[in-house]
This record gives structure tokens, sequence and C-alpha cells, in this order.
């Protein structure tokens, strides 16, 4: 049966674990070859594997994505092992809870370099080569319907309005809902489709600390912060990993062709804008 990513070479930025491996698998699953980018090696080569085991083609790649420079030999490594990129996913991330008054430096360009650096430049390195890889001629007579480019960006609920204790996290997924647009507009003369979504709460080691986290902030005993989420969510229930991938597949594909620049919350109702 034809998958609707057959043929197609996806990039996953975080794809180690949490919803970044989710979508991995969720590509390759819908037919995508897929690179597995993470700075844990250790977990990337385990996604990889159960990539393999799948039948599609996958490579390990250990990538610092706040470091331009790695981004950069990254897509140059995938665009030769594969012949070409279609598919970038942005899903690298890290976040910071604590106190407004308490913010340090060090955290800000930590948050800031990685989710919304990182996500910035993967676009540009991305889009700059699905760019250069269609043959000239098609690019001089307008690429509209002969050109293939999908790029999705990790924004999130905390993107979508001020976090007193995520000042950091909430300044760079506002940011990248920006970039989304930006590079949509960009990009889109060469139908490379950029769009962005905005999760929810979703179980994950990144969720874990966050409730810890925002636990001792606030006084309240494990799992109880991730609880007021959920009492504030219309579907009442969490987000899967697989909630999320289904929506970033859809994305990727030509069902989604006439959709760009767009943020979609995948938050079960939290946020209605
Ligand atoms: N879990 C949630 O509830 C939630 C909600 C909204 C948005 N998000 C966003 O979804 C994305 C995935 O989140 P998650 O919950 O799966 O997180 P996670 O912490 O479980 O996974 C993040 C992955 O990114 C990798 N990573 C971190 N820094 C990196 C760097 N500099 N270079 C390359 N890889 C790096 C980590 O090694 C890890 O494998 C993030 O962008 C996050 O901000 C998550």
């Amino acid at each position: 049966m034809q998958e609707r990513l057959d043929g197609k070479l996806a990039i996953v930025t975080g794809a180690g674990q949490g919803i970044g491996k989710a979508v991995a698998l969720r590509l390759a699953r819908e037919g995508a070859d897929v690179v597995v980018a993470d700075i844990n090696t250790q977990s990337a080569e385990r996604t990889t594997e159960e990539i393999r085991s799948l039948n599609r083609r996958a490579l390990s790649y250990s990538v610092d994505v706040s470091r331009p420079s790695e981004i950069q030999s990254m897509v140059d490594r995938a665009a030769a092992e594969f012949d070409g990129i279609d598919i970038i996913v942005n899903a690298a991330g890290v976040a910071q809870t604590g106190l407004f008054v308490d913010l340090t430096e060090q955290q800000w360009d930590r948050v800031i370099d990685t989710n919304l650096k990182g996500t910035t430049f993967c676009v540009q390195a991305v889009g700059r080569r699905m760019i250069n890889q269609v043959p000239e001629q098609i690019r001089a007579e307008g690429c509209s319907d002969r050109c293939y480019g999908k790029i999705v960006n990790f924004s999130s609920i905390s993107g979508r309005r001020g976090r007193a204790e995520q000042v950091p996290y909430a300044a760079s997924k506002a940011a990248i809902i920006s970039v989304t647009q930006s590079a949509a507009l960009a990009f889109a003369p060469y139908n490379i489709n950029v769009n962005a979504v905005c999760p929810g709460v979703v179980p994950t080691p990144m969720w874990e600390q966050i409730d810890r986290d925002r636990g001792r902030i606030a006084g309240l005993a494990p799992g109880e912060s991730m609880k007021t989420f959920i009492e504030r969510t219309p579907l009442k229930r969490p987000g899967s990993v697989e909630d999320v991938a289904g929506v970033v597949a859809f994305l990727c594909s030509p069902d989604s062709d006439y959709m760009t620049g767009q943020t979609l919350n995948v938050d079960g109702g939290f946020e209605m804008t």
C-alpha cells in the first residue's frame, strides 16, 4: 500500500525521546526515511534502531542545535547520504522553570539558544537546501507544484501567553510562532510550507521535570501541577505523544499543501486562539 510519505527524507531534531521520538516513528510508519538528530547520542541510536526495525532507512546524528555550524554539518550529511531533504521537524527543546526574580543570564541564554536560535537556524539551513536541490530550470519557471518542502516547528501553549515561572521558555515559544510566519513568507515562492504546533500538557521527561520544579515553587506534591493543567483542559486529559505526532505527520504530508504560516494548538482545547 502506498503511504503518504513514501520516498521522503525527514530530519527530526530532539528525536531521542519524548514527542520528537514519537514524530520520528510516526513519519517512518508513514513511509519516510528519517535522520534522528539529538544532542543525546545514545537515545538517538535507540530511536534509529526502532525505525530500522520498521524497514525504513535511518541515520542517527549527534547535534547541538544551539550551534549553527553543527546544524549545517547535519544538513550537509543528511543531503549527501539521502539524496535531498523533504521534511524537517524541529522538536529539540529545553525548558526552565523558576521565579522571574531569580532568572539568570545563563538560564536565559540556554533556553533561547536551544529553542529559538536552534529552530531558526535549522529552518534556514534546511530551507536553503530545499531551494538549492530544485533543478535550476524548474526554479526559473516557478516551483509551484513541482517542489516539495515541509518544515514543522515546535512552539507550545506557553508561546500563546506569558508564564510567570517560565519566562525564557514562553518567550522562545512565542518567538517561534513569529519565525514560522516569517519563514512561511520567505519560502512560499519555492512551495515550502512552514507551520508550527503548540502542544498542551504531554507527559514526557520534559514535563516530569516541569512538574517537579513547579511543585517545588508552589509547594505541590508530584503530579499536582499537571493535575491543575488537566482540570483547565476541556478534554480533561493530558495529550499523548501520538496525539501530537499525528498532527505533525499531517503537516508533513501533501494533505496540508494549502497551509503555511499556521500554528496549530494540540492541547485538548486549552487555548482557543
Ligand atoms: N511535553 C510537553 O508537554 C510539551 C508541551 C509543549 C511543547 N513541548 C515542546 O515539544 C518539544 C519536545 O518536548 P518533549 O516534551 O518531548 O521534551 P523532552 O525533554 O522529552 O525531549 C527533548 C529532546 O530534545 C533534545 N535536545 C535538547 N537540547 C538539545 C540540543 N541543544 N540539540 C539537540 N537536541 C536537544 C533532548 O536530548 C531530548 O531528546 C519541545 O520543543 C518542547 O518545548 C512539549
